[in-house]
């Protein structure tokens, strides 16, 4: 761990949260022009090769800041096609291929540079070469700063699924460079609002007040609120993956809506919804099967699902999409134990919980 990273004080444009885990502990910086202040990151490079893994969307806009503090080093770039469908085990390969050509040895690092599809891909590449060398997120979409580039969850998909494959395997550091988001399609940037709201809608009721009272100036792009809303989600995250790094209970949680919102997203072939739109739709649905059940109330699903609208982001089942379709693709889903469902529902906002068994009838009746 870089000492450097570490004391790095808070400043009004910039934000420093250690995610603790012993000797694999990190920092995650949050702030404007990151990304071109070598001197935060540099020092995290232990050894010479330097693979940088970006996409041919990201990689216009932003390589060169990254590169051009690479002087001294053996680099290279690998990038992927643009889009979910290239988050394969195929290009995996090729990714470590290009890390045999560079000659890379034990102390390489990969520079991941892109959103959360980048992101997975090479930290998975990473965990594999040489049976796991260093690597650093630097994520470019809001979903990435708050959800996939914390907590060393790394992977691809297969046909049969997405993230099937996959490692634990935390960076080295994260640095979530505020400016690249103003490139960033209004969509997107929802979408990646739908997992700060998230945080605070499983454990943390002053935050998602906060976020009530702060949505339209995230709606607006509001830089000062963004950066306080990025480090309280990324807060949040660093707490439950320092209590429970491989998931073996509290971790679980931060899957609030992802069993509905995966199932939207593959309904609609993975074009219909963006992840984070799956999800924000997924958490009304738990909201109401959680009421349905008699675990909250209605107050409570409302509240939710007006935030997730003021800031753009759709709260219904997009039309066409089948109830009993979507409940056999809930059955996919990696929490389901036995063939039983399991669910993350709540007790209200800021209160989440596991529920196994779920009556079938109930998860039908929310889906229509
Ligand atoms: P993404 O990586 O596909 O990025 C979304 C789009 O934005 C892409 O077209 C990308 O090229 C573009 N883009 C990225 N940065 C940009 C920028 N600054 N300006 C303009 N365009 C930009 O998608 P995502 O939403 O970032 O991530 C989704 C992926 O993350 C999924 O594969 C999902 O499974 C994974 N995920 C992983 C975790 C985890 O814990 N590891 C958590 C949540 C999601
Ligand atoms: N996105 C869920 C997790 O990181 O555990």
């Amino acid at each position: 761990m870089s000492s450097t990273l570490r004391s790095m004080s808070n400043t009004p444009s910039s934000r420093h949260i250690d995610v603790v885990l012993g000797d694999r502990s990190y920092t995650v910086s949050i702030g404007p022009g990151l990304l071109g202040d070598a001197a935060r990151w540099r020092e995290a490079l232990r050894g010479r090769h330097v693979l940088v893994v970006s996409n041919t969307t990201v990689a216009p806009l932003y390589l060169q800041r990254v590169t051009q503090a690479l002087e001294g080093m053996q680099w290279s770039t690998f990038l992927l096609e643009d889009g979910e469908s290239h988050k394969t085990f195929a290009n995996v390969g090729r990714a470590l291929e290009a890390l045999a050509h560079l000659g890379a040895t034990r102390d390489a690092c990969i520079l991941a540079l892109g959103g959360g599809v980048v992101g997975d891909l090479a930290g998975f590449t990473a965990a594999c070469w040489m049976r796991g060398i260093d690597f650093i997120q630097m994520p470019t979409t809001l979903l990435a700063m708050v959800d996939s580039s914390v907590g060393g969850k790394t992977g691809v998909n297969l046909p049969a699924g997405k993230n099937l494959i996959g490692a634990f395997h935390q960076p080295r550091c994260v640095i979530a460079d505020t400016d690249v988001l103003a490139t960033l399609s209004d969509r997107q940037y929802s979408a990646g609002l739908a997992e700060v709201i998230k945080g605070a809608a499983i454990g943390d009721t002053d935050f998602f007040a906060w976020l009530e009272a702060n949505a339209d100036a995230l709606a607006a792009r509001d830089t000062t609120t963004l950066i306080e809303a990025i480090a309280r989600k990324v807060s949040y995250k660093a707490g439950v993956v320092a209590r429970d790094e491989t998931e073996q209970g509290e971790r679980a949680l931060l899957n609030l809506g992802h069993t509905f919102g995966h199932a939207l997203e593959t309904a609609g072939n993975y074009t219909t919804l963006l992840h984070g739109e799956g999800v924000a739709v997924g958490m009304v649905l738990a909201a109401r099967l959680s009421e349905r059940l008699g675990m909250s109330h209605a107050t409570d699903t409302e509240r939710l699902r007006q935030l997730l609208g003021r800031v753009g982001l759709p709260t219904t089942i997009p039309a066409g999409m089948q109830p009993d379709v979507l409940l056999g693709l809930m059955h996919l889903d990696k929490k389901t134990l036995a063939g039983k469902l399991r669910l993350i529902l709540w007790r209200g906002i800021g209160r989440a919980e596991i529920v196994t068994g779920v009556d079938e009838s109930a998860v039908l009746a929310v889906l229509y």
